[in-house]
């Protein structure tokens, strides 16, 4: 149980740092989650402080879920269902962080950071993929949900064994879902933000 429970803890504590809303406090003295969508996450960075501050924390919030990963991978003892937890744990900590009264973003660049590891070729699939329909859209938030939608997708593609990692990702994907609850209402309304 304790090769389960501090990689676990660890990577929910490491998901928790909420870098969207540190750099918004540290640059500009405001809660970002009472700026544009609300949201602590890289979009709405780039939508409130532009486009670099929203680069930076998309990278930090990917890095967030590679070292949940790597916390996982050095003390599970070859337990794949343990880096796998951290990495979900990394996401529920992005998006439910104990540090901000469990109010924080909707994990989609934390997802990136652990599947990029995990399914590289899948993830790049799917990355690819959600690049296009926010080019041509202008929609994020859609982008997110066929980031995660496709990813199982892609994983049963590229490597039919894969097969826990495609439960990992069904996983993420109704993460995804459940945080991206008001955007779907609003892309359906079509009154969804645009960047
Ligand atoms: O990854 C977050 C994105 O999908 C939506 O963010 O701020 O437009 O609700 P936002």
């Amino acid at each position: 149980l304790q090769t389960w429970i501090l990689p676990i803890v660890l990577s929910y504590l490491i998901g928790s740092i909420s870098f969207s809303y540190m750099i918004a406090k540290l640059t500009k003295g405001i809660d970002i989650r009472n700026h544009g969508s609300g949201n602590a996450g890289a979009t709405n960075t780039l939508r409130v402080l532009g486009k670099l501050p929203g680069i930076i924390v998309f990278i930090l919030d990917a890095l967030k879920g590679m070292a949940a990963v790597g916390i996982g991978y050095l003390l599970a003892n070859g337990e794949m269902a343990v880096w796998m937890s951290c990495g979900i744990a990394a996401i529920a900590g992005h998006n439910w962080p104990i540090f901000l009264r469990f109010r924080g973003g909707k994990g989609i660049a934390t997802t990136i950071g652990v599947t990029s590891i995990l399914v590289f070729f899948p993830a790049l699939g799917a990355g690819i993929l959600a690049i296009l329909f926010i080019m041509v859209t202008r929609y994020v938030s859609l982008g997110s949900l066929i980031y995660t939608a496709s990813l199982p997708i892609f994983i049963m593609l590229f490597d039919s064994n894969s097969s826990v990692y495609f439960w990992l990702s069904l996983v993420m994907m109704v993460l995804a879902i459940i945080r991206h609850k008001e955007n779907i209402v609003n892309l359906l309304k079509g009154k969804e933000r645009k960047i």
